[in-house]
């Protein structure tokens, strides 16, 4: 058996612990051989293909980004897309995929194995939004580096007496924002599910004003005020439709200073979140995707995605994990209104 591997999407640290994963496993238990597909789909599309072996792998646990590349390509939306992906597997004798990617990634893998190729997906992405899964791997090192933002960013806030907004990654889910947030001791956190009204998030900068504390508030890219519309870096988009976000932490401190007369500014943590070397926690999640994803091929278990349910990583259909995107509850988010304001 053949198996190519690609990562497709924003990269996030743990990819190459899923590529080692997912090799070593194919060659040491069952003789696998492996290609490399460079840079997501667009590698099948323009048949850029890597030999990948033991060696290749070796070294690779600890490192940020992804060995083999990626890009927001969309086989669904170049010509004779669907051709093409055939035409490069045919060329290299790939019998399988294991496509290691996002919402994106993973909803162009789901059509393309509806129409009979033979994959299995892994969930990755620092944005933790994908349907089926706990966690994905990429999410725990963001949280890390966010909060550790934060952390910074209380004793200067408080040396200055002024408000800080740290904006986060998040597109449609406030989970970054929301763990980092709580673990960093924000007393305002903002996300996609919720619009928020800009009258009641000065309010609570002004109450921590008031009892000698500098306001930290932190927002997801994606959050929008309930009067208003996101905040765009521009209008072009990707190749699944998806608009470049930033620019809501700047409005915010901007709004805050006018509207309470307190000097404040904003840090804008943008791709830090997604670089470097990956958490403990998502080294060995992403291991374990990797082994069980090669034991999905192994066992012909195709259209599938591994996932992690409580402790135990399970497969659920491709079609089930990318029909929405996992958003926090209102009750998960309310659990912490006590700290707010
Ligand atoms: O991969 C998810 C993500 O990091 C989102 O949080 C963010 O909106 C987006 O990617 C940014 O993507 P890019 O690096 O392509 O601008």
């Amino acid at each position: 058996m053949k198996v190519g591997v690609l990562t497709g999407g924003g990269d996030c640290p743990g990819l190459n612990a899923v590529i080692r994963s997912v090799v070593r496993k194919g060659v040491q238990d069952y003789s696998f051989d492996f290609v490399g597909v460079r840079d997501g789909w667009l590698g099948l599309l323009k048949n850029n293909v890597v030999p990948l072996d033991i060696s290749s792998v070796r070294g690779i646990l600890p490192r940020g980004g992804t060995i083999l590349g990626s890009s927001r390509t969309n086989p669904f939306k170049h010509e004779n897309g669907m051709q093409r992906v055939r035409e490069t597997l045919a060329a290299h004798e790939v019998d399988a995929l294991v496509v290691i990617g996002g919402e994106d990634t993973l909803g162009a893998a789901m059509e393309l194995s509806r129409q009979g190729i033979d994959l299995v997906g892994v969930p990755k992405t620092i944005d933790n939004d994908v349907t089926g899964t706990d966690y994905t791997f990429g999410f725990d090192t963001a949280v890390g580096i966010a909060t550790e933002a934060i952390d910074r960013l209380h004793t200067t806030a408080e040396s200055h007496m002024r408000a800080l907004v740290v904006e986060v990654m998040g597109r449609h889910s406030g989970w970054i924002a929301l763990h980092a947030g709580i673990a960093g001791g924000a007393n305002v956190i903002l996300i996609p599910e919720r619009p928020f009204d800009i009258e009641q998030v000065c309010e609570q900068v002004k109450s921590r004003f008031q009892i000698n504390y500098a306001p930290i508030v932190v927002v997801a890219e994606g959050a929008v005020p309930k009067e208003g519309q996101m905040i765009l870096k521009d209008q072009s988009l990707d190749e699944f439709g998806h608009v470049r976000l930033s620019g809501i932490g700047e409005w915010l401190a901007q709004e805050i200073s006018a509207r309470t007369e307190k000097d404040a500014r904003t840090t804008v943590l943008g791709h830090i979140q997604r670089g470097g070397t990956p958490s403990a926690f998502d080294r060995w999640l992403a291991t374990r995707f990797g082994l069980h994803a090669i034991e999905a091929v192994k066992d012909g278990d195709f259209g599938c995605m591994v996932a992690l349910e409580s402790t135990r990583i399970v497969r659920v259909p491709l079609a089930d994990a990318t029909a929405e995107n996992k958003v926090v509850e209102p009750s998960l988010y309310d659990e912490f209104e006590v700290f707010f304001g």
